[in-house]
């Protein structure tokens, strides 16, 4: 852990630190931007978000190397910090490695820019833009606007600090930094990813199959960018790494993206195979799955524990129809299948397992109010998410969906039609077919899902997290693609013949298996080559392993 850490923790719990996102660098990292950084020993460097100070730290042993002599005199450091008792555990660190640095507490994102500095290093907090205030979401409007860069409300401060920490570099400077690897995938950083072609003569990024984060849940990846406003980037040169260990010999290889803005995240898909990919869109085989519905976020309780009722905890309390609603167990285990059918929740029912949701309809019945009575004793109207709804019980419940999208997979994502009629919580996306596509081909599109090409797709269009899953938010689930519902009609006969066997594989959790009858059906439909099929299948089963291998990775805890 880096210097200061133990005191920082003593004065600096650990929920106020993850707020500000405060998640210090290992000093490998520190040591390698910095020394990416400092190329003669006399620059002007700026870290923007300095924490205990690592990057700086680092920058003024480079700087030495380089000026071949004893002091740092040569370099000029500056540093922000938010918190100011670790802008003081920084200054403390500085003087007693006899660094001369001016470290300023204060919000990085309100100082006027000033264009001095040869290179910004660091690593910037990331924290979600609705868990900003409202000075700082001014802050960001101003930078959107400064910049010319659109900056979504989905968006998180690392972006907008990017975008601030630029407007501080001098012609030709350099820009060095670790960010979420959401950069390369995410819909929001779009006009940040063209920014960064645009305005650096040379961009590299560095990717780890390990996590080398151990308290950051998100994968990250190392930005290089060098020679501001001094020409723009076709190409990113990328240095592909296993651990830190690698970081002095990495693999390198040039990755052009098809337009600047688009994903990056084909950076670790074969070229062959996302031309596949397009290829099956191109034809119509293939469409995004938003296309086949709108996909919406399951029910938030704020407390599963008290709002869950399984059969006879309902019972107990005596509640009755009108104060609980049907509801699909929480988790998404039991969702690796292509329908949850009334069948099915009986099952769970006689399980145990919780299938009710407290949720009375209209006025609350005696049974209801004694619950309502229960909960406020246990403190849950208190709640994040209860106090801030009235009345405190009374949950916000989306429709009842047509099918089920499991979003956080160690596979790849899985749909199944709701046949049980069911609500749905947070565990799971709902998706909610438009109108005009048949109910026999509705019913055909978990199983048509079930495909190599589909597969590869989440591992372009989702998120890899820090535990070996893939994430899909219900916009990136929107851009999935998957069988075209025309596609689906006309395999209709054939995917019927096969269900049987793919539910069997479902069954015993063989995907792989599932994933090659499905295959075998398609292929034949859309006119593709088993080739190009291979290449998908292979390239997502790499991208797969890839990120389980990162959730082997050990864990430190903060
Ligand atoms: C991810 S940590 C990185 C710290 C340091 N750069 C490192 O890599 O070890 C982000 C730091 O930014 C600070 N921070 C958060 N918001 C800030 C802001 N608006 N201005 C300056 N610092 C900020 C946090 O307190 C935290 O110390």
């Amino acid at each position: 852990m880096a210097f200061g850490s133990t005191l920082a923790a003593a004065s600096d719990p650990h929920a106020a630190r993850k707020a500000r996102g405060a998640f210090f660098t290992p000093p490998e990292i520190a040591r390698f931007i910095a020394s990416w950084a400092v190329r003669r020993g006399d620059e002007r460097i700026l870290e923007p978000a300095c924490g205990e100070a690592e990057f700086l730290v680092e920058a003024a042993r480079c700087a030495r190397e380089r000026a071949a002599g004893p002091s740092a005199e040569g370099v000029a450091l500056v540093g922000y910090e938010l918190h100011e008792s670790t802008a003081s555990a920084a200054r403390d660190r500085l003087a007693a490695e006899g660094v001369r640095c001016s470290i300023l507490a204060g919000d990085f994102l309100g100082i006027e820019p000033q264009a001095a500095f040869d290179a910004v290093i660091g690593n910037p907090p990331y924290v979600r833009f609705q868990s900003l205030g409202g000075r700082q979401r001014e802050a960001v409007s101003r930078i959107s606007r400064q910049s010319g860069v659109a900056v979504s409300a989905l968006t998180s401060l690392w972006m907008p600090f990017v975008l601030h920490a630029t407007a501080f570099l001098t012609q030709g400077g350099r820009l060095g930094m670790v960010l979420p690897a959401e950069l390369l995938a995410v819909n929001y950083a779009a006009p940040l990813r063209q920014f960064l072609m645009d305005s650096f003569a040379a961009v590299q990024l560095v990717t780890f199959e390990e996590s080398v984060f151990p308290e950051v849940q998100e994968e990250v990846v190392l930005l290089l960018a060098d020679g501001w406003q001094r020409g723009s980037s076709k190409a990113i040169t990328w240095h592909q790494c296993n651990g830190l260990d690698d970081l002095a010999s990495p693999r390198v290889a040039s990755y052009r993206p098809h337009g600047a803005g688009r994903r990056w995240s084909g950076l670790f898909a074969s070229r062959e195979s996302l031309q596949s990919l397009e290829w099956l869109g191109a034809q119509g085989a293939f469409a995004p799955l938003g296309q086949w519905g709108r996909i919406a976020l399951g029910a938030v309780t704020g407390r599963n524990g008290y709002f869950v009722l399984s059969e006879k905890e309902a019972r107990r309390w005596g509640l009755g129809a009108g104060d609980v609603t049907p509801l699909c167990p929480p988790g998404s285990k039991h969702l690796r299948r292509l329908s949850y059918t009334a069948d099915d929740h009986r099952l769970a029912r006689l399980d145990g397992r919780g299938v009710y949701l407290f949720r009375p309809q209209g006025e609350p019945s005696e049974a209801a109010r004694r619950y309502i009575e229960q909960g406020e004793r246990d403190g849950v109207a208190a709640a994040y998410k209860c106090r801030t709804r009235s009345p405190w019980w009374r949950v916000p419940l989306p429709a009842v969906p047509d099918a089920f999208i499991t979003y956080m997979n160690a596979y790849g994502p899985n749909i199944c039609t709701n046949e049980a009629s069911v609500a749905l919580l947070n565990s799971c996306h709902g998706l909610y077919f438009h109108e005009g596509i048949e109910d026999g081909v509705r019913e055909l599109l978990p199983l048509a899902c079930l495909n190599s090409a589909t597969m590869l797709g989440a591992e372009v269009v989702g998120r890899a997290y820090g535990g070996g899953m893939l994430k899909l938010e219900p916009r990136e689930a929107a851009l999935l693609p998957v069988p075209a519902p025309s596609l689906v009609a006309a395999c209709a006969g054939e995917l019927r013949a096969v269900r049987p066997y793919v539910e069997r594989a479902l069954e015993k959790r063989d995907f792989d298996a599932a994933v090659t009858l499905v295959d075998a059906v398609l292929i034949a439909r859309t006119g593709a080559d088993e080739a190009g099929y291979a290449q998908m299948k292979s390239c997502a089963t790499l991208m797969r392993l890839r990120r389980k291998k990162r959730s082997k990775a050990k864990k430190v805890t903060p």
